[in-house]
């Protein structure tokens, strides 16, 4: 197991990514991004063409799918039987499905032993998703929930699609940003919730540099008082 595990759980568009990604650069620490697991079996799932709805059908997916994660430059690289799909994962209809697979206890059980298996293999890690400080990594030595308002995490996702060409209405991102917390919140397996421990930083008001900067003290302290 990795010596240093700090874990980042929050909701949709809360700028878990970004920040685990600074974070991790900042320490010297490998990244791992949970949301690309579960959107990789989903995309996997749409492209068998089978039912979203069943939980036998998509473990029979992820059963004879080879998937292949590491960490690429600045994101998550994924592999889907040798090819690579790091952007085709971040299309809207495997946005919109990956709440399918997210449902599902038994492959969540099956991504939390390959998330514990990266983990295994690194020195320091910096994991983010919504189940890691809680269900993947209980004993992590460091656990963040980052929130923000719904309003501002539309807004910021609309600045992304915007860089990316995609042009949707802040009403119709914001809508979407709803439905997924609370399909996040309500799900009965490795639902989104701050862990016990976990310090909770609301970065609404807050720029990206501002909550790594707050995040890092926060690791710096801890290790101090550690040593
Ligand atoms: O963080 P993201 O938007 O890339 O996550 C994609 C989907 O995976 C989303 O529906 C939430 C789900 N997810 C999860 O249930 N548990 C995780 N640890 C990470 C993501």
């Amino acid at each position: 197991m990795a010596k240093l595990i700090i874990t980042i759980d929050g909701p949709a568009a809360s700028g878990k990514s970004t920040v685990a990604r600074l974070l991790a650069e900042k320490l010297g620490a490998s990244f791992l991004d949970t949301g690309a697991m579960y959107r990789a079996v989903t995309l996997a799932a749409i492209r068998a063409n089978v039912d979203m709805t069943d939980e036998d059908d998509l473990l029979e997916v992820m059963a004879t799918t080879e998937f292949q994660f590491s960490a690429g430059q600045g994101k998550m690289a994924v592999c889907i039987d040798g090819i690579d799909v790091t952007e085709q994962i971040r299309q809207p209809q495997v946005t919109a499905s990956a709440r399918h697979v997210a449902a599902s206890a038994k492959l969540r059980e099956k991504l939390v032993e390959m998330q514990r298996q990266f983990a295994a293999g690194e020195e320091k890690i910096v994991t983010e998703g919504r189940d890691q400080g809680t269900v993947a990594f209980p004993n992590a030595d460091m656990k963040f929930y980052l929130t923000a308002d719904p309003s501002e995490r539309a807004r910021r996702r609309q600045a992304e699609l915007r860089a990316k060409g995609d042009i949707e209405s802040l009403e119709q991102i914001q809508g979407a940003i709803e439905q997924r917390d609370k399909s996040d919140e309500g799900r009965a397996a490795g639902p989104l919730r701050p862990a016990n421990d976990a310090i909770v930083v609301d970065t609404t008001d807050l720029s990206v540099e501002e909550v790594v900067a707050r995040l890092l003290r926060c690791v710096e302290e801890k290790c101090q008082t550690k040593d």
